[in-house]
């Protein structure tokens, strides 16, 4: 595979894409903050069977971390990132630096409502407003046709796509399964924080997640099954749980039994929360 063709401004971008559009290519996009795994890759080649042309963002958003959050120690690995992309045939990385994004002055924020309201935001309640934020600038930076985001972040995936929709930003949003490693924990740069006993209770999520949408959907009582699944967290060796919810899969509303849902979940294993979510199936 030919190595993708590296730009750091948002003229350079705008230049390539334009020269792709003359040409009648369709054009993908893949926002990412690095460090890129096997997760991130598998977005890439679902954009590549759906456009003629990838473009892979790699930008440390500062807007989305708070001040006590990991923006620091972020893993950043570039030369490595550009060879997973020259694998996977990538066609373009764009790794802008944040006075390229955020030029002194800036000060536009955008807050999407609807599916950002609780979970995540509960936590880290500006993390939304500096994800669509950025988001949005890369859609009108790169003008791409659709763009492809992973179920593993599956409130910033119904966050994305609310404000595509509320501010017409004619992208298409793509939806991509979380990949997982052999025992079912949902690949994730921060994965690289936990040590082994870390990683042997952080493989529990997804089999206690697992368990608890099972139960729910065979019509167990909502709030106890949550709560088990909370406690089960903990029993497991996770020291927090920020939260264990079963929530409608689109809007991110309350779940009914026998619909579509989704269980999402945030727990703290040392100085590391990860987040997972499951399908509930509906019966
Ligand atoms: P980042 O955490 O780098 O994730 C980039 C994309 O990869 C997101 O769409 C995320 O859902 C997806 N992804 C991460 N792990 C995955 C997995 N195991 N399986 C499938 N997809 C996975 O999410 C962000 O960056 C940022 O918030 C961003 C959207 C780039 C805005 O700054």
């Amino acid at each position: 595979m030919n190595a993708p063709i590296v730009v750091d401004s948002v003229s350079a971008l705008r230049a390539q894409v334009r020269d792709w559009r003359r040409a009648g290519l369709r054009v993908a996009m893949v926002p990412t903050m690095g460090a890129l795994h096997d997760g991130h890759i598998s977005l890439v080649r679902i954009a590549l069977g759906r456009a003629d042309r990838c473009v892979v963002s790699i930008f440390v958003n500062p807007t989305q971390f708070a001040p006590t959050e990991d923006l620091d120690k972020y893993p950043r690995q570039l030369a490595r990132d550009l060879d997973r992309l020259r694998e996977a045939g990538a066609h373009l990385a764009f790794t802008p630096g944040v006075s390229e994004m955020y030029p002194a002055g800036f000060a536009t924020k955008i807050s999407v409502g609807g599916p950002s309201s609780g979970l995540e935001t509960d936590f880290r309640p500006n993390f939304f407003d500096g994800v669509a934020t950025v988001v949005a600038k890369l859609f009108l930076q790169a003008a791409p046709d659709c763009a492809v985001f992973g179920e593993k972040d599956y409130q910033q995936l119904c966050v994305v796509r609310q404000l595509c929709r509320d501010l017409d930003l004619p992208v298409e949003i793509i939806g991509a399964p979380t990949v997982r490693d052999a025992h079912g924990l949902a690949m994730s740069s921060r994965n690289a924080y936990l040590g082994k006993a870390e990683l042997d209770t952080a493989r529990k999520l997804n089999v206690i997640l697992r368990g608890a949408a099972a139960v729910l959907s065979d019509g167990a009582d909502e709030a106890g099954a949550v709560d088990a699944a909370a406690k089960a967290l903990v029993s497991a060796g996770f020291q927090k749980v920020d939260y264990v919810a079963a929530r409608a899969s689109v809007t991110l509303g309350p779940w009914q039994q026998g619909h579509d849902g989704r269980l999402l979940a945030a727990a703290w294993l040392g100085t590391t929360r990860l987040i997972d979510n499951v399908e509930i199936p509906s019966a």
